[in-house]
């Protein structure tokens, strides 16, 4: 369990050379830290593995897991694609200087202001979601006498969350059009065919978060693949590209089983292959992840306080970040692994809840884990926090936001940690 850079000296745990309690002294706690090692052996091993002898692959990270500049210059220095959902993370992405043209636009709603700025700002490739969004799409691209890439997001009826999944036939996602929807199909694909201004590509689907299985995909691959030859045909529109979307599992467990970003994508690509050989019509396969790129490179600090002995017979040991820079606990009851970074070896035999310091009883980092004895001032390291914290964190009870150093050989601060000041900005 850990970043790659992570290693155990004695009582200490350092990240590449950095004891952790030190970083600490100079960047203060609650702290996230992310591992350079990690993130960039994640996306060589995306780039080696997710391969195949009849398709084009194309890697798009999914820029929702955690967006800061420092991490838009990695991606692009890789030259992968990445996606935004919102006009705020296309203008992080485009004022950190990623090409336009890589971007990928997503959203099940996505507002006139929101796809005027896209147009205008010539992103590569918009997904559209709905025929609704794609109305106005057409709308303000025959306004602005332009064209635009598109492709088309479809539900397939896969939902595959954690270790299950379901092949479901209520279809209710709030995202994308059921491909079983005939009528809405033959809407969508006419409506295209009418349009000067549209360029279908191909369709998305996007099966759920957290997959650990295999068989989850090969179900999306057999699916869409399928689905994408019979429109082709039916419509005598050329459908070059499928974007299966990403969900790909990692560890945050230690009994968790997991798929190595290697071994899923070899099953992945080997499937691709199978099915695609018989196939001469789609050419490109893009996959978007996110988590497994940054989530276990991220570790968070915090500082312990004190165990707290309820009457009920809880133990509460307090750290001094919460909900507010880890929401997913409280969300939707994610667990994650912790350790004392200056007590690694030391037996760990006291029951507690680790819990922040919101206004909530559901504030909780990790319910039910075994800690070793605590003093006021130890450091606390949860583990495998890089995806989906920093970028849903917020500044509930006013408590402000931490900084993220990314830890190689030498530290960066990828973003600084809030001010008092940083309070009052929107009120002046
Ligand atoms: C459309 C789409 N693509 C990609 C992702 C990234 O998923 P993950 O971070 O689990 O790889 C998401 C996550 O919600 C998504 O909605």
């Amino acid at each position: 369990m850990g970043p790659k850079g992570l290693e155990i000296i004695g009582n200490d745990a350092y990240l590449n050379g950095y004891k952790l309690e030190s970083l600490v002294k100079q960047y203060t706690t609650p702290l996230y830290v992310m591992d350079e090692k990690s993130i960039r052996s994640a996306i060589e091993d995306y780039q080696t593995y997710f391969k195949g002898n009849y398709f084009k692959s194309s890697i798009i990270y999914a820029s929702k897991a955690f967006l800061v500049p420092k991490l838009v210059e990695i991606i692009n220095e890789y030259h992968l694609y990445m996606d935004a959902v919102s006009i705020g993370d296309l203008y992080v992405a485009l004022q950190s200087n990623f090409p336009p043209q890589d971007l990928v636009f997503h959203g099940n709603n996505k507002s006139f202001e929101e796809l005027n700025f896209a147009i205008d700002n010539k992103i590569g490739l918009i997904v559209v979601d709905n025929y609704h969004e794609l109305q106005q799409l057409i709308a303000i691209c025959e306004a602005k006498k332009t064209t635009q890439n598109i492709l088309f997001r479809l539900n397939p009826g896969i939902n595959a969350h954690t270790h299950k999944y379901i092949q479901t036939a209520k279809y209710t996602s709030k995202f994308g059009e059921s491909m079983y929807d005939e009528k809405i199909i033959d809407k969508i694909m006419n409506t295209i065919k009418a349009s000067t201004c549209m360029h279908l590509k191909g369709f998305h689907a996007h099966i759920g978060s957290q997959i650990h299985e295999f068989g989850a995909f090969r179900a999306e691959i057999n699916k869409m693949v399928k689905f994408q030859e019979k429109i082709s045909t039916k419509y005598q529109y050329d459908l070059p590209i499928l974007n299966l979307g990403g969900g790909f599992g990692i560890q945050y467990e230690h009994h968790e089983k997991n798929m190595s970003i290697k071994d899923m994508m070899m099953h992945i690509s080997q499937r691709l292959d199978e099915v695609l050989k018989e196939n001469n019509k789609i050419k490109e396969i893009m996959i978007e992840p996110g988590r497994s790129i940054v989530g276990p490179a991220g570790i968070t600090l915090y500082t312990c306080s004190q165990i707290k002995k309820t009457y009920g017979g809880t133990n509460y040991l307090f750290v001094d970040g919460g909900m507010t820079d880890n929401i997913r606990p409280a969300l939707y009851n994610a667990t994650y692994e912790c350790d004392i970074v200056n007590k690694m070896q030391e037996k760990k035999d006291i029951l507690v809840d680790v819990v922040g310091k919101c206004c909530e009883s559901g504030d909780i980092i990790r319910k039910n884990v075994y800690v070793p004895h605590i003093d006021n001032g130890d450091i606390m390291m949860v583990y495998a926090t890089g995806a989906y914290n920093y970028s849903m964190s917020s500044n509930y009870n006013n408590l402000l936001k931490p900084a993220v150093i990314l830890v190689g050989e030498e530290i960066t601060v990828m973003s600084k940690k809030e001010q008092l000041s940083d309070l009052l900005r929107l009120f002046k």
